[in-house]
């Protein structure tokens, strides 16, 4: 395989840019030449490709976002836009295509190996949901973000002797929330993994106070409730000054934290190793500190398990 692309899609990630310019400089390493796709798969659809070089992405490790610019397209999930796709690919004469993205970008990803088109994906979101990997590329550097938003605000709920509900991305995970809630120290942790019982997580923060506790911080996954609505909720049954904190898509930015780059580094060559060996249709992956791959099929069929240890673990921790 001598010539192969690369394309970031999904939800922007730290990181991104550490596999993409790993990407780039494997191939280039092996005398492969690289194209970058912009804008996802709105960008591969309507050709928005550039051969790169190792002076595409220098300067590039340390920043956040991507220097591939991303978009959600919904057009590709139709067989027309699929094919818009297969066919820019082999007008540049791309070979392979490495999707570094999360679940939404494998599905494209599966599409395009279905249609016989050799894919590697590269898990690059903030949510750490991919199936058949412990860690996705900017779940380290979007925990540290929330933990440091954590910490700012236990100062002024501990200043004010307030409550305070802080709501975190996720989409329909909750491994920022349990992570972040436990680093952070939270008194309480929701996840869409665990029901919970809102005349429990009341009568917990009562006691808190019963026993001279001054604040206390919840921390909620969007994917369990709203949390502004969490938070009117809980001041009007235990009549506690109550704020909350939405982060939002801070979340998503800042500087990559070095686990993240390196993950990013190590993923990015691999997926371009796997190419080289016309090895298609794979995902790869980090697990228990070996980088793996895996059937990006069956990679998708597979739900996502929380660490049910570290749920309760969380849950002992703040009696
Ligand atoms: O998938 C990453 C993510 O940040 C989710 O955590 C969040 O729910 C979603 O993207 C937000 O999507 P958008 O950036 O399109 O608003």
């Amino acid at each position: 395989m001598k010539r192969i692309g690369v394309l970031t899609s999904g939800g922007d990630a730290p990181g991104m840019n550490a596999a993409v310019r790993a990407v780039v400089r494997k191939a280039i390493y092996h005398e492969m030449e690289v194209f970058g796709v912009y804008q996802g798969y709105l960008g591969l659809m309507n050709g928005q490709i550039q051969q790169l070089d190792r002076g595409s992405v220098g300067d590039i490790i340390h920043h956040g976002g991507t220097v591939l610019r991303s978009a959600r397209c919904l057009e590709f999930k139709t067989l027309e836009g699929q094919k818009k796709g297969i066919k820019q690919l082999e007008k540049y004469g791309i070979e392979g295509l490495v999707v570094i993205g999360g679940d939404g970008s494998y599905r494209g990803a599966k599409a395009l190996t279905e249609h016989g088109f050799p894919c590697v994906g590269v898990p690059g979101t903030i949510d750490n949901d991919i199936p058949g990997t412990e860690f996705t590329i900017g779940f380290d550097t979007a925990l540290n973000t929330v933990i440091d938003a954590i910490d700012k605000i236990r100062d002024t709920a501990s200043s004010h002797e307030r409550t305070f509900v802080v709501e975190v991305m996720g989409r329909h995970a909750g491994d920022l929330a349990l992570w972040s809630g436990l680093a952070g120290g939270a008194e309480t942790i929701l996840i869409p993994e665990a029901s919970y019982d809102i005349n429990r997580i009341v009568a917990k923060l009562k006691r808190g106070q019963e026993r001279g506790k001054k604040h206390s911080i919840i921390v909620v996954a969007e994917g369990v409730t709203d949390g502004r609505e969490l938070g009117k909720v809980i001041e009007k049954m235990t009549n506690f000054d109550t704020r909350v904190s939405v982060l939002g898509h801070m979340q998503r930015g800042g500087a990559p934290s070095a686990a993240d780059r390196v993950l990013a580094s190590r993923l990015g060559a691999y997926a371009v190793e796997l190419l080289m060996e016309h090895k298609g249709g794979r995902a790869v992956g980090i697990e228990r500190n070996q980088i793996v791959d895996y059937d990006i099929i069956e990679a998708l069929a597979k739900p996502h398990k929380i660490d049910q240890r570290m749920y309760e673990l969380s849950q002992e921790l703040s009696i």
